[in-house]
C-alpha cells in the first residue's frame, strides 16, 4: 500500500481511524476521528469520506460517523473464529443454563485474550469484559489457560513482564506466574479468584482442535462467594464437546 508523505501507510491510517471507535465512543465527527487518529483534518475528511463511500463506516442523520455494518459482515463471514463460535455456542448455552452468571469464549490475540462470545444472565454479577474486548493473559482465567497451554514464545514473552496489576490479587511476580501456569497445566483448568476484579472469580478450561492444539479458552465468571466445582464439571463436559465438534479425537 502506498505510503503517505509522513511515512505511515494508507493501511496504518485506516486502522488508526477504525481504532478510534470504542464501546463508549461509537459515534464521532470526522474531525474527532482525525484528531484521535493523529491525522491532518483534510486527510481525515477525505479518508472518512472514502470509508463511508465503501460502507466500512456509516454516516447517521446528524452526519456523525459510526462503524459500518458492512465492516462487521466482511470481518465475520469468512473469519476462522466463526467456526469456533458456531462449534462452541450449543455447549456454551448448556453451561449457561446450568450455572447462570457469565459463560465466555476467548482466543489468544496479540498477547491478550480476545473475547469472541459471552452469554450472560440478566441478573449476573459483575463482569469487566464484553464481546470483542481484551483481557490480560496473566490476570484472567481464560488468559491463564491460553498462556499455560499455548506457544512457549508467547509464554516467555509474557513472563518477561511487565505484569500489570488489575486488582490486589493479580499475580505480578514472574516466578509465581510460572508456578501458577504449571498448576494450570497439571490440573487442566485455571481458577483466578479476584485476579481481574476483587468481586469475581474466573474459571477456565482449554478447547482443542483436531490437531490437539489449544485454540480457545471456555470460562465462566462467578461472584466471588459462588462454588467453583459445579462450574468446573460443566466446563469440562462443554470443552470436550466443543473440541470434538472441532475434530479433536481423545
Ligand atoms: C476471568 O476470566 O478471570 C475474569 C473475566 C472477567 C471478570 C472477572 C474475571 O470480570
Amino acid at each position: 500500500m502506498a505510503n503517505s508523505g509522513s511515512g505511515d501507510s494508507m493501511t496504518d491510517r485506516v486502522v488508526r481511524v477504525l481504532e478510534t471507535f470504542t464501546p463508549s465512543r461509537s459515534v464521532q465527527t470526522a474531525a474527532q476521528i482525525g484528531r484521535r487518529a493523529g491525522l491532518p483534518p483534510s486527510t481525515a475528511h477525505r479518508l472518512v469520506g472514502e470509508l463511508v463511500e465503501s460502507g466500512l463506516l456509516e454516516r447517521d442523520d446528524d452526519r456523525r460517523i459510526r462503524m459500518g455494518v458492512r465492516l462487521w459482515e466482511l470481518a465475520t463471514r469468512s473469519s476462522h473464529t466463526l467456526r469456533l463460535r458456531e462449534a462452541a455456542l450449543p455447549s456454551m448455552g448448556r453451561v449457561q443454563a446450568r450455572i447462570g452468571e457469565h459463560t465466555q469464549l476467548a482466543v489468544l490475540e496479540q498477547d491478550e485474550a480476545l473475547l469472541l462470545e459471552r452469554l450472560s444472565d440478566p441478573d449476573a454479577g459483575s463482569n469487566v469484559i464484553r464481546v470483542a474486548g481484551r483481557l490480560p493473559l496473566h490476570a484472567s482465567s481464560s488468559g491463564l489457560v491460553l498462556l499455560a497451554f499455548g506457544d512457549r514464545d508467547v509464554r516467555e514473552r509474557i513472563l518477561a513482564g511487565p505484569l500489570a496489576r488489575t486488582s490486589a490479587e493479580t499475580i505480578t511476580d514472574p516466578a509465581a506466574l510460572r508456578r501458577k501456569l504449571a498448576e494450570v497445566r497439571s490440573l487442566g483448568h485455571a481458577v483466578a479468584p479476584g485476579s481481574i476484579e476483587a468481586v469475581s472469580t474466573g474459571v477456565a478450561v482449554p478447547v482443542r482442535d483436531e490437531t490437539g492444539e489449544v485454540v480457545a479458552a471456555l470460562s465462566v465468571v462467578l461472584p466471588r462467594r459462588a462454588a467453583v466445582d459445579p462450574a468446573l464439571v460443566e466446563l469440562r463436559v462443554a470443552a470436550r464437546d466443543i473440541s470434538r465438534a472441532l475434530g479433536h479425537r481423545r
